[in-house]
């Protein structure tokens, strides 16, 4: 079995970075909030190390959260960062006092000691830069600690237990301002716990699928495949998994890119040979949508309209016990986040709400471990093409959200074409993979303009583009000139219908990376 790290959370901003660092290097682990740890479910889960993450709360007040005191007892090492480190001497018999130093953003510790988070990596006698976010600190040690780093706002920036393999920072080793702080990690979890580092999107797969044939046995799985990432990956590792057991339903609803529903089931159906019934309900959405120009009005008439399409769909296919989803882990983390979490709100768009309910379905959710990069791995581990695997998210409401007002065939025609030309451009600038998402919207806004010798009376199309890490904030992509140019000079000389285009210069916050 593979070596299990877990991640006790106390409500830190970066948690999920600890995440990150601990499988970036190829060990498995998971985020749990302090106060579902129980005894019990640590031993459960089996971990071969513990990490308690950092958190918001001081344990000099009273009721704060803590770490079972089970953890300390199970031999497993174990590694406090901020916060954690504190609970951990308070809980262990130290002491932790409020200072009014505070110490936030970049610093240096000295290192004064050797012990094993350093091996390799500091040396005895060294000035190394850190990341510190912290108020208290800790003024006492508890027995069998010695402070290995000290900072100029923390005694013992740095603790080690080197028999009992319990260690403390005082900074932040996850975050990319901490240099050197993956190669502490790892050593923690490497060197110190000796994890094998053997975990590896081929392991996933063969575990995923295996997994999989456990839960579903010889029941019947129907997946909503919409071509983006997450669900092609869904409907890949399920095809390997369970064959012909499983039912792709892709629902053309109108609201797609160019050519997007064609190219979806040339490769899904004819290359790969995944049972997949393709519906053409374009005429029903957009008679849902007719008229319609609040933006939330929208949304919530394409998901309760792909509900009944979707339902429709698999009663004709003759039933399912199982419905497969796309879930991935930061969701998961969010819904049992005991701080909860900040996307709350574009959680909501994910998934198709109320479906498994209304049709008595078991959920199959092959990705709920993952992060979004990690089911790129593993599309690319099955073999799924670059084209659909690095794919700029695209949302359930598609085009509709990308015309302000009302939405209409003709005015989709004319987006999808400038939309089109627009992401030609950027893949032949090779500008694609440095961009989180790019696409056109169409402004319910007509301009004057000429063209030979008439005079034009014409949509305005916005260009947006952003980078982003996980869709939460975003800048705006910084083209030169001359790329916006010529897209702009493209999309008017062959769209008919758009004679003017602008660029989108917004970052988020304050904007978002939609228009509606
Ligand atoms: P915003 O516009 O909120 O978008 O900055 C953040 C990310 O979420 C996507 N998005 C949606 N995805 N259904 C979805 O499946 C939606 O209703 C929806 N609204 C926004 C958006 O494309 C971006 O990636």
């Amino acid at each position: 079995m593979t070596d299990r790290v877990l991640i006790v959370d106390f409500g830190s901003q970066v948690t999920q970075l600890i995440a990150r660092r601990v499988r970036e290097s190829g060990v498995y682990c998971e985020i749990h909030p302090f106060n579902t740890v129980t005894g019990e479910f640590l031993s459960r889960f089996g971990a071969r190390a513990v990490i308690l993450s950092g958190g918001p709360a001081s344990v000099t007040k009273g009721e704060t959260p803590r770490a079972p005191d089970a953890l300390f007892a199970m031999g497993v090492p174990v590694l406090g960062i901020c916060y954690g480190q504190q609970t951990m001497v308070a809980q262990l018999g130290g002491r932790v006092a409020a200072s009014d130093h505070r110490e936030f953003g970049r610093a240096y510790v000295d290192v004064t000691g050797d012990c094993g988070l350093f091996d390799g990596v500091w040396r005895k006698g060294g000035r190394e830069q850190v990341w510190m976010s912290h108020g208290d600190r800790v003024i006492e040690i508890p027995k069998g600690f010695r402070a290995v780093a000290v900072s100029e706002g923390a005694p013992f920036a740095v603790i080690a237990d080197d028999k009992r393999r319990f260690y403390g920072v005082m900074f932040h080793p996850e975050v990319v301002h901490t240099p050197h702080g993956a190669q502490l990690l790892r050593n923690f979890t490497h060197g110190v716990a000796g994890c094998r580092g053997d975990w590896t999107m081929a392991a996933f797969r063969d575990a995923g699928i295996a997994k999989v044939r456990a839960q579903v046995g010889k029941g019947r799985v129907i997946c909503g495949l919409s071509g983006g990432v997450d669900s092609s990956v869904v409907a890949m590792l399920l095809h390997e998994a369970i064959g012909d057991q499983l039912q792709c339903v892709f629902v053309d609803n109108g609201l797609l890119r160019l050519d997007e529903a064609d190219e979806v089931t040339r490769l899904f159906r004819d290359h790969y040979n995944i049972p997949l019934v393709r519906r053409d309900a374009v005429a029903l959405f957009l008679g849902a949508l007719k008229g319609v120009t609040d933006p939330e009005e929208k949304r919530k008439r394409i998901g309760a309209t792909f509900i009944d399409v979707f339902e429709d769909e698999a009663e004709k296919a003759g039933g399912a016990d199982f419905l497969a989803q796309g879930t991935l882990y930061p969701d998961v983390i969010e819904s049992v986040s005991f701080a909860g979490g900040p996307s709350a709100v574009i959680k909501s768009h994910h998934n198709v709400g109320g479906l498994p309910d209304r049709m008595s379905l078991k959920l199959v959710e092959p990705l709920r471990e993952l992060f979004k990069d990690e089911v790129r791995a593993l599309g690319r581990e099955l073999g799924l093409p670059e084209r659909i695997v690095g794919r700029h998210p695209f949302p359930g409401p598609g085009l509709a959200i990308r015309i302000p007002g009302a939405v209409t065939a003709e005015k989709l025609d004319i987006l999808r074409r400038a939309d089109a030309i627009y992401i030609d451009e950027i893949r032949a600038a090779r500008l694609y993979e440095s961009i989180w998402q790019a696409f056109a919207v169409l402004l319910p806004v007509q301009s004057v303009g000429v063209m030979g010798d008439a005079r034009t009376y014409e949509f305005v199309c916005a260009l947006r583009a952003v980078t982003s890490t996980d869709g939460m904030t975003a800048d705006y992509f910084a083209f030169d000139h001359e790329f916006l140019g010529r897209v702009a000079g493209r999309i008017i000389n062959e769209v008919k219908g758009i004679n003017r285009v602008v660029y989108d210069v917004t970052s988020k916050p304050p904007g978002t990376i939609e228009w509606e």
